[in-house]
C-alpha cells in the first residue's frame, strides 16, 4: 500500500524543513544535533509498517462505530523513572482497564500506549524566570533536565540517542509482557495491585474478574481450549507519542520494504498537538506524508473549517483509522464546542476516530502551586463528549488518558477522594499530573456506564 499519489509527489521525509516549525529546541551546537541523528538514522527502525497497519485496520473498526479504542500512559516519560517494575505497572492499568471495558461495552478495545518514545513536551514560553534567572523551559527528557539550572537546561543531543534507547528497552519488554504470558486473560485476577485490591474499585473489579473466570471456565467444559488460545494468552498494546521533534522523527523514518510508503518507525502511531497543528507549519507537513495512524489534539479555539482542513491535509484518501481527533475542551465548554466539529465532519463523510482526552482542558494549579486536575471534571469532560457524540448520532471512538501505575497524588478526587492537602505526598510526574491506578481503574468503570446510560453503547 502506496502513499496518495499527491503525497508522493510532494513529500519526503525531510520536507517539513522548508516550513515553519515551532516547539523546537535550539541547541548550542547543531553540529552535535546532526551527528546524533545521523546516528539514529543508522538504528534499526522501532516498529515494523505492517504492525502500524495493523493498527490502523483496527482504529478503522473504531471510525466505522465496531470497536473504542484506550490510549494511556504518561504524560512524559521520565529517564529516571525508567524500570522494569515501572513499565509492568502501567501495563497492567492498561489491562484492567481494557478489560472493563472490553467486558462491559461489549466490543474490542484498541490498545496504545502513551509509551516507549513520550518525552518530548511542547511548552508556553520558550524560558522560564527561576529566582531572577531567565532559564529555558524544561521539554522532556528527550531534549534537557528538569532540574532548575543553566546546565540542566541547556539542550543535550546526546538525549535524543538516550530516549531512542530507552524506547527501544521499554517496547521490548512492553512485547514480552504482551505476547509472554502476562497479559493472558486466564490472568486477569493477577493485575490488581495490592493497594487497589481492597478498595471499593478495586472489589468492583475483583467481581468483574470472577465472571470473566466462570466464562473462562464454562467455555472449558464445552470443549473449548482457553489455555491455549492466542487470542485469550496475548494482547496487542501498540506505542505512540507526540511527534514534537521532528528532526527525531524523520531520523526513524523509513520505507516500507513491502508497499515502499514511508512509515515513522519511531512508533506505532504518532500524533499533532493542539499547539503544532497549524496547517501550514512543519508538523502538519511531516504526518501527512508518512503510512502510520495519525492522531491530531484539537482545542476549544479550533473552528469547523480548521478541523476540515486538517481532514484533507492529513487524511485526502479518506482511509478509515488513518485519522484520530483528539479533543480536549475543558468539561465546561466540551459539549458545545465539540458539537459543530463533529456535525461538519460528519456531513463531509471524512472516516475520523473521535477520541476524548479529558485530561489537557482540566488543568489547574492547587493553593500551593502544584498542578493539578479533578476526577470529576476528567469525568464530567467525557460525560459531555458522550452527550454530544449521542446528539450527533457519531460513535464516541474511545478516550486519551494520562495515567501511571503507581500509588501517586496527582489529580485530586475519585474514589479516595484526594485533597489538595494530599498532593504533596506523591507528587512524582516530571510534567502533567496523572491519574493513579486507583483512580485510573475507577475511571474505567465510569466511561462503561456513561457509554451506557448516554445511549451510545
Ligand atoms: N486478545 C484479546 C484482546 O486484546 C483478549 C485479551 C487477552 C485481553 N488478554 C487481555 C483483553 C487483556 C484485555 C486485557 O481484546
Ligand atoms: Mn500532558
Amino acid at each position: 500500500m502506496g502513499q496518495p499519489s499527491e503525497v508522493a509527489r510532494t513529500w519526503t521525509p525531510s520536507s517539513w524543513q522548508s516550513f515553519e516549525a515551532a516547539q523546537q529546541p535550539t541547541y548550542p551546537d547543531p553540529g552535535a544535533v546532526d551527528s546524533a541523528l545521523k546516528q539514529i538514522h543508522g538504528f534499526p527502525p522501532l516498529v515494523f509498517a505492517g504492525e502500524a497497519r495493523s493498527l490502523q485496520a483496527q482504529l478503522g473498526q473504531v471510525a466505522a462505530g465496531n470497536a473504542f479504542v484506550l490510549q494511556a500512559g504518561d504524560c512524559a516519560e521520565s529517564f529516571d523513572e525508567f524500570s522494569a517494575v515501572n513499565i509492568r505497572e502501567k501495563l497492567r492499568v492498561i489491562l484492567q482497564m481494557a478489560v472493563v471495558l472490553t467486558y462491559s461495552l461489549g466490543v474490542p478495545v484498541v490498545k496504545v500506549g502513551r509509551i516507549a518514545g513520550q518525552f518530548a513536551k511542547p511548552r508556553s514560553s520558550p524560558f522560564e524566570k527561576i529566582g531572577g534567572e531567565d532559564l529555558p523551559s524544561f521539554r522532556g527528557h528527550i531534549v534537557n533536565a528538569a532540574a532548575a539550572t543553566s546546565a540542566a537546561r541547556t539542550p543535550d543531543p546526546d538525549r535524543l540517542v538516550q530516549a531512542y534507547h530507552q524506547s527501544a528497552s521499554t517496547l521490548n519488554l512492553v512485547r514480552a509482557f504482551t505476547k509472554g504470558g502476562f497479559a493472558d486473560l486466564n490472568r486477569v485476577h493477577a493485575w490488581t495491585q495490592e493497594f487497589v485490591a481492597s478498595s471499593a474499585e478495586g472489589q468492583r473489579y475483583e467481581q468483574l474478574a470472577s465472571e470473566i473466570d466462570r466464562a473462562l471456565k464454562f467455555m472449558r467444559s464445552c470443549g473449548i481450549e482457553t489455555e491455549t488460545s492466542d487470542s485469550l494468552r496475548s494482547v496487542d498494546v501498540f506505542t505512540s507519542h507526540e511527534a514534537l521533534l521532528l528532526g527525531y522523527e524523520e531520523a526513524l523514518t523509513r520505507q516500507d520494504s513491502v508497499g515502499g510508503g514511508w512509515y515513522d518507525c519511531s512508533a506505532h502511531m504518532l500524533w499533532i498537538g493542539e499547539r503544532t497543528r497549524q496547517l501550514d507549519g512543519a508538523h502538519v507537513e511531516f504526518l501527512r506524508g508518512v503510512g502510520n495512524p495519525i492522531g491530531c489534539k484539537i482545542g476549544p479555539d479550533a473552528t469547523a473549517d480548521d478541523v476540515l482542513q486538517l481532514c484533507e491535509s492529513l487524511n485526502p484518501a479518506r482511509i478509515p483509522g488513518r485519522l484520530t481527533l483528539i479533543s480536549r475542551m475543558g468539561a465546561e465548554r466540551v459539549e458545545s464546542s465539540l458539537r459543530p466539529l463533529l456535525q461538519a465532519v460528519r456531513e463531509s463523510g471524512h472516516p475520523v476516530v473521535w477520541q476524548c482526552d479529558p485530561m489537557h482542558g482540566n488543568t489547574f494549579s492547587a493553593p500551593n502551586g502544584l498542578k493539578t486536575r479533578h476526577f470529576d471534571a476528567i469525568c464530567g469532560e467525557i460525560a459531555g463528549f458522550m452527550r454530544a457524540h449521542a446528539a450527533e448520532g457519531t460513535w464516541p471512538g474511545g478516550i486519551h488518558i494520562e495515567l501511571t501505575g503507581e500509588n501517586v497524588t496527582e489529580c485530586l478526587g475519585g474514589a479516595e477522594n484526594l485533597l489538595d492537602t494530599d498532593l504533596d505526598g506523591r507528587y512524582e510526574t516530571i510534567c502533567d499530573p496523572r491519574l493513579n491506578a486507583r483512580q485510573s481503574l475507577d475511571l474505567a468503570f465510569r466511561v462503561a456506564e456513561l457509554m451506557r446510560t448516554s445511549g451510545v453503547a
